[in-house]
């Protein structure tokens, strides 16, 4: 199963990324938390990408597409994947779409997620992600066992520092720009399908996993 999972920031990709590879045992490649890797061990990718992240505009194009070209070769994605966050612009969906061909391979499905924005900002606002494992909670959605610290790894929990108010409001700028344009491609290639995100976590997952069943491998 190969799919792209489409949305502003904060509508629950990530989260359904994390259930749906775990489900469908397929690898989740979130570019985001590729890129806040690189940060944390400030190699020379994740220096660069810094400052784009903190102000909430995109990285650039050749950055990315770097990053999802070595993943997409790792055998962990041999049985298919979850793209999470990748592609957000033409040239990066193009990109994807070249890379795939090479390996005579193609996307099955395109799932766009849709949430109001007044719910985006509260599920923003109240985020909280581990720095070391990546999961994430939310201090009234999804919080965690023990305030502030990580279920999984036992890690103190962090607040994203694009999840500021100033940043939240480029990021969605910036995904109306450049990152919706999107929906209408994967459209037309008859690959997309919509999903209402709201509603709870488990039963958005019931939702996703309904789309995505007929490409689950037998
Ligand atoms: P990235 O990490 O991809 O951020 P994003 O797209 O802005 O998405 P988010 O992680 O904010 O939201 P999500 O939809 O995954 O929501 P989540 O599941 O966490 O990218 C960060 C930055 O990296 C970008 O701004 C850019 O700079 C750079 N970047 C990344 N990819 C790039 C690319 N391809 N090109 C260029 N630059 C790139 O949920 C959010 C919150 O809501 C959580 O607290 C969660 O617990 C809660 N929640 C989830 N589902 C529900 C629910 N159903 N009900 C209630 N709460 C819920």
């Amino acid at each position: 199963m190969r799919v792209v999972f489409l949305g502003a920031p904060g509508v629950g990709k990530g989260t359904q990324a994390d259930r749906i590879a775990a489900q469908f045992q397929v690898a989740k490649i979130s570019t985001g938390d590729l890129l806040r890797e690189g940060v944390r061990n400030k190699t020379p990718l994740g220096l660069e990408a810094k400052s784009y992240m903190d102000q909430g505009k995109l990285v650039p194009d050749a950055v990315v597409i770097g990053l999802v070209r070595d993943k997409l070769s790792d055998p962990s994605c041999a049985k298919g994947f979850v793209l999470d966050g990748f592609p957000r612009t033409v040239p990066q969906a193009e990109e994807l779409g070249a890379v795939l061909t090479s390996k005579h391979l193609a996307l099955d499905r395109v799932v766009n997620f849709q949430v109001s924005r007044d719910d985006v900002i509260k599920r923003l606002s109240g985020r909280r992600s581990c720095p070391k494992c990546q999961a994430t909670f939310h201090v009234d959605f999804a919080p965690p066992k023990q305030s502030g610290i990580c279920d999984r790894c036992g890690e103190s929990l962090v607040q994203r520092s694009d999840d500021r108010r100033e940043a939240i409001e480029t990021r969605l700028k910036v995904y109306e720009d450049q990152t919706a344009p999107l929906v209408r491609y994967y459209e037309q290639r008859q690959l997309l399908s919509q999903l209402n995100g709201s509603g709870t976590v488990d039963s958005v997952f019931q939702k996703v996993a309904q789309v995505l069943t007929p490409y689950r491998a037998t």
